[in-house]
């Protein structure tokens, strides 16, 4: 049993005495206890190690005293292990030598075995339940097949993702065949992950906000779906697709315990499209941990108030900034937690 479920309550779309709060990127280089071991350990290794994913794991649930920890990872270990050799370059970011241009490419991308090649993540996260002593939950996650297909065709990130979309539009059986592969590694390793023991699934949809609605239907929620018709047997899923507002009444529609909201949507609209069949999670624009603490107060009072009156999880809309102050981190915490 754990100890704080809070999290769990919400998703179950129970009554809670306040509302849980975790941060996306809540393990990162904002926090000094984090850049400590980052100088030590390139990022990766950090990913393969499992004494170090439970340590970056658990230092913000020892710091801040979140509701949830997230799994330490990344999204970029799903194409890795299919072949596509992702590296972090500290000035750039995700990086390919030769990203995925042509047929040929697309055809040498594997479907592999998760529980062999992903191992090192069922491990990270056993080493994790561990450190954690049913303290919170602990949230496992995957990128959405659109966003890992994003970033395979691009090569790098990118403001609009213009070559990705291109080869979208110009390839559509192509990209199609690429999406699918992704899918089903992907529903795989989320499997994996439960059967590990993560109790919650986050899916991370960071660039379906550059499609049309017509065409986010077509090539990211299309392969979102199925994956959480399948995880939501398992467990409770929540969906973080950045930009979408406008498809979140399909979104509700759903097996998803939680939609996540990013700030150019507000409560009320999130609340009217989504008619409380879904539990909402967010949506403070990260920026505004750069501001002096009681501007941060008011900002989370604020959207504690415009949520309120349904199933609710307090966050962010995105990542927390590298350069935010801890004080200021706490502070947001805080102040979730004091209402
Ligand atoms: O604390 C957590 O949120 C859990 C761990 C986590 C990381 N990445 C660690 C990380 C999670 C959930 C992710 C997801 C992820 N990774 C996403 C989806 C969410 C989002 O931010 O939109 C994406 C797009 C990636 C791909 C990725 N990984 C990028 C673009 C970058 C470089 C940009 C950056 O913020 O540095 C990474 C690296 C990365 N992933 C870091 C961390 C802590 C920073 C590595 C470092 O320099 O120490």
């Amino acid at each position: 049993m754990l100890k704080n479920d809070l999290l769990l309550r919400v998703l179950k779309q129970e009554i809670v005495e306040r509302p849980p709060v975790w941060l996306m990127r809540q393990a990162g280089r904002y926090l000094p206890e984090y850049r400590k071991i980052r100088e030590r350990y390139d990022f990766f290794t950090r990913c393969r190690t499992p004494e170090l994913v439970a340590e970056l794991t658990v230092q913000p649930i020892d710091r801040l005293g979140v509701d949830a920890a997230i799994l330490f990872s990344d999204i970029l270990v799903v194409p890795q292990a299919m072949g596509i050799p992702f590296k972090l370059l500290e000035d750039k970011g995700p990086y390919l030598d030769q990203p995925i241009r042509t047929r040929g490419d697309v055809d040498r991308v594997i479907e592999p075995e998760v529980n062999k090649s992903l191992e090192y993540v069922l491990k990270g996260i056993q080493a994790t339940k561990e450190r954690l002593a049913a303290r919170v939950p602990l949230i496992g996650f995957a990128g959405a097949p659109w966003t890992i297909f994003c970033y395979s065709i691009e090569g790098k990130s990118s403001k609009d993702f213009s070559i990705a979309k291109a080869f979208a539009f110009e390839f559509p059986e192509l990209a199609h065949r690429l999406l699918k592969k992704i899918t089903k590694t992907t529903t795989a390793y989320l499997e994996a992950q439960v059967q590990s023991g993560v109790e919650v699934i986050q899916i991370f949809d960071s660039w379906g906000g550059i499609l049309s609605p017509k065409d986010y239907l077509d090539y990211s929620w299309r392969y979102i779906s199925p994956i959480v018709e399948r995880l939501a047997n398992l467990t409770q899923v929540i969906v973080f697709a950045k930009g979408t507002w406008f498809a979140l009444n399909e979104m509700a529609q759903s097996s998803a315990a939680a939609l996540g909201i990013d700030w150019s949507c507000p409560a009320n609209v999130a609340k009217q499209l989504t008619q409380g069949k879904v539990a909402l999670q967010g949506n403070l624009d990260p920026s505004y941990l750069l501001a002096p603490i009681p501007t941060i107060q008011s900002e989370v009072k604020k959207m504690l108030k415009d949520f309120s009156g349904t199933p609710y999880i307090a966050g962010l809309g995105h990542g927390i900034l590298a350069q935010t102050p801890v004080e200021n981190v706490q502070a947001f915490v805080n102040a979730v937690k004091d209402t």
